[in-house]
């Protein structure tokens, strides 16, 4: 490791246990927070290919995490162009749309830009996290987005939002049903839009995957489609679209294989790619979800 890579690490060991006691004191020094988010994005690859030397809480705070995070303001995924796509016949100029669950802004902040003429409000549950979403923001000349705190289990009542877009969001939460019941009953929405991991059969899947080097906690699940489909028709919903999302480019297996990072392997005569993060295959789905009476 190269000097001045050891020194950046110290720096950022030492932002993070700032970042952690102010968060138990709930004060959170801006610049500190912003500087930290950045040096993560210096970081990464270093973090990908080494054993980390952090040790962090469960969340989308930790050091990980905001990797993840301060990426996709580099570089927009794959993923969300091809969510754009899906959910473009959906998105309304003069209307509301509520993302839940997204994190910094990133994926949002492209999707706001991509259809200017519809109003798009994001709400995550860590403070932190809009935070950071809120000083991008003041930096990006774009009318049409906001950023507010709100969580997806405890969601205020609000009217008049015609669409709700949440990009692997639902998967990482502990639980299905308790999530869409709040969507349904508080937001009230014309349609939902997700990204997500899901199954075509009668069986969900439950995995919390344990990083034990980073000693981090994430809920990776894989939900039946029925399911989700029974628990919309309850509230007057129905799923109306399900595709797949199939990656179009290879990404190679990480050499070390201590933390989550997708990786692709290619299927026999097929241009078919598995989608794999640690030891999980990932079966990425859009789902599209409308009121029963819309059509
Ligand atoms: C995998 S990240 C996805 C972030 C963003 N949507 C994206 O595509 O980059 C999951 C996000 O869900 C948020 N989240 C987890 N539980 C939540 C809850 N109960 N309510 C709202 N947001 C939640 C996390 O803080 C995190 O930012």
């Amino acid at each position: 490791m190269s000097l001045s890579l050891t020194y950046i690490h110290k720096l950022y060991q030492h932002f993070n246990t700032v970042l952690r006691l102010s968060a138990k004191f709930a004060l959170f020094p801006r610049n500190l927070l912003e500087i930290s988010f950045i040096l993560s994005t210096n970081l990464h690859l270093h973090l990908l290919y080494n054993k980390s030397v952090f040790k962090t809480s469960t969340s989308w705070e930790d050091s990980l995490s905001l990797i993840y995070h301060s990426k996709q303001w580099m570089e927009t995924k794959q993923s969300t162009y091809a969510f754009v796509k899906f959910i473009k016949p959906k998105v309304m100029a003069g209307k509301k749309v509520l993302d839940i669950g997204c994190g910094t802004g990133a994926a949002l902040y492209y999707i706001a830009k991509t259809f200017p003429n519809t109003q798009f409000n994001g709400i995550d549950k860590s403070k932190n996290l809009i935070l950071l979403a809120n000083q991008k923001l003041a930096k990006l000349e774009i009318a049409n987005l906001k950023f507010n705190q709100g969580n997806l289990f405890r969601l205020k009542k609000l009217k008049q939002i015609d669409g709700v877009v949440s990009l692997q969001t639902i998967s990482w939460v502990k639980e299905l049903r308790k999530p869409m019941t709040q969507i349904f009953k508080k937001i009230n929405p014309n349609w939902i839009c997700m990204s997500g991991l899901f199954y075509e059969g009668d069986i969900s899947c439950k995995t919390l995957v344990y990083d034990h080097s980073l000693e981090r906690e994430v809920y990776y699940n894989t939900y039946s489609l029925k399911e989700l489909n029974r628990i919309s028709n309850f509230y007057g919903y129905k799923l109306t679209k399900v595709k797949p999302f199939k990656i179009d480019i290879d990404i190679s297996e990480p050499k070390n294989k201590d933390h989550m990072s997708t990786f692709t392997i290619q299927i026999a005569d097929s241009s078919d790619r598995l989608q794999i993060s640690g030891p999980i295959l990932l079966n990425w789905y859009f789902v599209m979800i409308e009121k029963s009476n819309n059509s």
